[in-house]
């Protein structure tokens, strides 16, 4: 959808419209390929639009600097001059926060790809930016160590991009959440100051923790250019199994069976509906499902710790438990490295497998556990009594509408498959769910963020003060306004 078929939101006049003499800046102080410009058989769209194709900007002007000298001085004309510009990471931001919505200058962070220290006594890491995530985590790999967080997106994302975001991914549940593990930041702020608190200390109570307001704020108050993060020692022993479950209670019964019988070599219990397997089988087409028969759940059961035999006995026991109990219907454990990649693979596939019949809506929120899969239900429902609900129908515009997520986060991803884009499916989904969300005290975003998507719903998970501070903070960093407009804040 490109901005014009958003009435809602108009270009803001206050921003001034790309000119030659900001060209002749630019050009001044960024080398030939660090600055790529629209012409007529180069749109950019590449940075225009998202991973979901859902939302386009129309840039014409990407700046890609190479220092943070370099982007200091671009945010300090861009704001002197009231040129809008959206910090750019690899993105595979799911909420449309990373791509313009009009002319904003985009101003992305992938040449900044440095790794810039690692002590490994201590295990912290610093590095630029724009390092890709999967990158930073083969760097700690050679040294023991590994990133503390991981995602499907990690061949493309970028560790200020996760830190931007606040992304949750797949072992929120072992290692915590990056408001923990970052331990510093670089920051550039819209008048091109440079914040530089680039701690490598576990502990420093001298004040307000700044870094913890840039952590998940979506690229509106200040340019993420450095990150210092506290990695945990690889383990040296991993076990997957993925297990098909009769319903979700059962799903929540293995849950509690993990986390008594595994403890501390838990690293990841996220689970499936059946219906998010089908679409997945008809992505990955020659790929036989670890499962023969169909089950109404999936769950994957991910183990990490220091001793194989400790680890396996462990596992044994409990798949042992939660199958004489009944609780667990089938299962296998990967035995090697290339079946262990290949049950991770039907999980992390889901999001591609959705939107590969044309789109997707995404709904990523948190709820309490009991309710998690409810929302899954009234959605299939409320498509269904509105005729749009394809499941074996091809003439409707909803393909599928599948549950997936971090249970062991009470994170559930709503995913509504369509063949296309359009208002009518919009339209019965929002603001429904959001408001079944607020209804269970739950939240509109566990870990995407807000982004473009949600920026009309933010009063479903924060009351007016909350809002009216988030502004004031806004003002106080940015008082023109300038980074990120048209979004949440
Ligand atoms: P972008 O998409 O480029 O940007 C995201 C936001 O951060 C934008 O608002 C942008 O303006 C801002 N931003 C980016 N870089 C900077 C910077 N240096 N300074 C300031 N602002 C910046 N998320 C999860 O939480 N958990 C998952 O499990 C997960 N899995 C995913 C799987 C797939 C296949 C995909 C496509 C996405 C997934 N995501 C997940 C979404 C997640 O938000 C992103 O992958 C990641 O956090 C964004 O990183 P990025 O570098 O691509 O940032
Ligand atoms: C995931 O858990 O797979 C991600 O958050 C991405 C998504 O839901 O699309
Ligand atoms: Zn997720």
């Amino acid at each position: 959808l490109t901005a014009e078929s958003y009435p809602s939101v108009q270009r803001l006049t206050q921003f001034k419209k790309l000119s030659p003499e900001d060209m002749t800046f630019f050009q001044s102080i960024l080398s030939g390929s660090e600055i790529l410009q629209a012409t007529a058989d180069e749109d950019l769209a590449l940075f225009n639009e998202d991973w979901m194709r859902k939302y386009k900007g129309q840039s014409k002007l990407v700046l890609r600097p190479k220092s943070v000298e370099q982007v200091s001085q671009i945010l300090k004309y861009c704001n002197d001059q009231k040129l809008a510009v959206v910090p750019q990471g690899g993105n595979t931001g799911l909420v449309g926060g990373s791509v313009p919505v009009f002319d904003e200058i985009v101003l992305s962070l992938t040449q900044l790809n440095k790794i810039r220290d690692f002590d490994p006594v201590s295990g912290i890491l610093k590095c630029d930016a724009g390092v890709i995530l999967e990158n930073a985590d083969s760097y700690l790999a050679e040294h023991g160590y590994i990133f503390p967080m991981d995602l499907g997106a990690k061949g493309s994302c970028h560790v200020g991009g996760i830190v931007a975001t606040n992304a949750g991914g797949l072992r929120l549940l072992r290692y915590g959440s990056l408001h923990g593990t970052v331990l510093g930041l670089e920051v550039v702020l819209p008048n091109g100051k440079v914040l530089n608190s680039m701690n490598a200390l576990r502990k420093d109570n001298t004040g307000y923790d700044l870094k913890q307001m840039f952590i998940g704020s979506e690229g509106t108050i200040g340019v993420v250019t450095g990150v210092s993060i506290l990695t945990p020692p690889r383990p040296k022993a991993v076990n997957v199994s993925f297990l098909g479950v009769g319903s979700y209670e059962g799903v929540q019964k293995v849950f509690v069976q993990a986390k008594q019988e595994l403890s501390e070599i838990l690293s990841a219990f996220e689970f499936m509906d059946l219906k998010s397997q089908k679409l997945a089988k008809q992505h990955l087409k020659d790929v036989a499902h670890p499962l023969e028969d169909e089950y109404p759940f999936y769950v994957l059961i991910e183990t990490s710790g220091s001793n194989k035999e400790h680890d396996d006995a462990k596992l044994e026991a409990f798949l042992e438990k939660a199958m004489d109990d009944g609780t667990v219907l089938d299962g296998v454990v990967a035995q090697d490295e290339t079946e262990l990649r290949n049950l991770w693979e039907w999980r992390e596939s889901i999001p591609e497998s959705s939107q590969a019949g044309g789109g997707v809506y995404k709904y990523d929120v948190s709820l309490p556990l009991k309710d998690l899969y409810s929302l899954v239900e009234a959605a299939n429902e409320r498509l269904a009594e509105k005729g749009l609900l394809g499941d074996s129908d091809a003439t409707k515009p909803v393909i599928s509408a599948v549950g997936y997520g971090h249970v062991g986060d009470g994170n559930l991803h709503l995913n509504v498959a369509v063949r296309e884009y359009s208002k009518e499916v919009e339209k019965a989904l929002e603001p429904f769910v959001y408001e079944f969300v607020s209804s269970k005290n739950g939240s509109i975003s566990a870990e995407h963020g807000l982004g473009f998507q949600k920026k009309n719903y933010i009063g479903y998970s924060k009351n007016e003060q909350e809002v009216a501070m988030i502004k004031q903070l806004k003002n106080l960093y940015d008082p023109n306004a300038i980074l990120n407009p048209y979004k949440y804040v």
